[in-house]
């Protein structure tokens, strides 16, 4: 796929095939993210993969869905439930933690996973305490974020924004509807 084709289409998908995603590529987009760039190169992050059917159904209910839709829109039903999860972690224990580097990683897990077609959402929204947990946290070690992985059931579009709307929305066919800032309004100048 063309580059700038692979940008557009690794949206947030929030509704999944009901088929497994091999352990190998939720490997390979923990090294990716393992090899991204972050600062000093200090690497604070952790990560643990939950694939057992088991561990991912007790997730479910730990992560909260699409707050700009109401939820019997925004929330995956039974059936449509993400496969998998990634738990992005902070090491304490390592000096120099960069909310930037976790987004780096985060972007290169999921460019990963796209490269072989799983869909992912970046998931803020959670319940730390519970999952930290439920994953068995060693001491020391700081839940930030949850990826919720799997093959997509849906399409996410880039659409216009209008009125500086950014919520995004369903169309008809339950295809997500992206709007994004066009380039007049973010590139401020060439110099
Ligand atoms: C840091 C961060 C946290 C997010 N947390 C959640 C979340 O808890 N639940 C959710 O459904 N989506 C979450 N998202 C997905 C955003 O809603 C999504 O990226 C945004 O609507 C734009 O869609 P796009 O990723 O397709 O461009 C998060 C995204 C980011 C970058």
């Amino acid at each position: 796929m063309e580059i700038m084709e692979f940008l557009r289409t690794r949206r947030t998908y929030r509704r999944f095939e009901q088929r497994p995603v091999a352990p190998e590529i939720l490997t390979e987009a923990v090294d990716a993210a393992r090899i991204a760039s972050c600062g000093a190169n200090r690497q604070t992050l952790k990560y643990i993969i939950v694939q057992s059917p088991e561990t991912v159904a007790a997730v479910q209910p730990l992560v909260h869905w699409a707050a700009s839709l109401p939820p019997e829109l925004g929330r995956p039903k039974p059936g449509e439930q993400p496969v998998a999860f990634i738990a992005v972690l902070q090491d304490e224990r390592l000096p120099g933690y960069s909310d930037t580097d976790t987004g780096l990683a985060m972007g290169s897990l999921t460019a990963a996973a796209w490269g072989h077609g799983v869909g992912s959402c970046l998931m803020g929204s959670i319940d730390r305490p519970a999952l930290s947990k439920l994953l068995g946290l060693p001491e020391g070690v700081k839940l930030r974020y949850m990826v919720a992985l799997g093959y997509p059931s849906h399409e996410s579009h880039l659409v216009s924004m209008k009125d500086g709307d950014t919520k995004y929305y369903l169309d008809d066919a339950r295809d997500y509807c992206v709007p994004k800032r066009p380039m007049e309004e973010v590139l401020l100048k060439t110099l």
